[in-house]
């Protein structure tokens, strides 16, 4: 699939965001190795903090259908800049990306910009830093 492509399905799946509340609409794309492809987008609740966004809907989609290996990721939502993904999903991100992997962050204007892992979370901690 072509960035292009992945960036047309994120842009897509702001259709389907459930935003009651913010009316803030945000959709995500990303790729498996294997060629998949995983979608997701907000979903907002009255008890505020337990909204999930967009991003961590497709990578929480792809994980429990046993993926676990991503090569590229779109996130895009209607606003002046591209999207900047919150703190909490760039942690669950880094979970499971490697730090090179590519996120085309974009809006509604299409503006891209691409960033790697390692740039959206940098000195993030992992699994390993608790080796003893
Ligand atoms: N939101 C996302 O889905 N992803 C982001 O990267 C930024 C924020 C959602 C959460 C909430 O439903 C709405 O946008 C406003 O914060």
């Amino acid at each position: 699939m072509t960035k292009d492509k992945l960036i047309e399905e994120a842009l897509k799946m702001r259709e389907k965001a459930y935003i009651p509340y913010s009316s803030f609409p945000v959709g995500a794309a990303l790729l498996t190795k294997s060629g998949k492809l995983y979608t997701g987008c907000n979903i907002e609740n009255a008890a505020y903090p337990v909204t999930c966004c967009a991003e961590r809907v497709a990578i929480f989609k792809a994980i429990s259908d046993g993926e676990r290996e991503f090569t590229e990721m779109a996130v895009a939502a209607d606003m002046k800049r591209p999207v900047p993904p919150c703190g909490s999903c760039r942690q669950v991100m880094s979970e499971f990306f490697d730090s090179e992997m590519v996120i085309h962050l974009t809006n509604n204007e299409k503006m891209v910009k691409t960033v790697t892992m390692e740039e959206l979370l940098p000195f993030s901690f992992h699994q390993s830093d608790m080796e003893k």
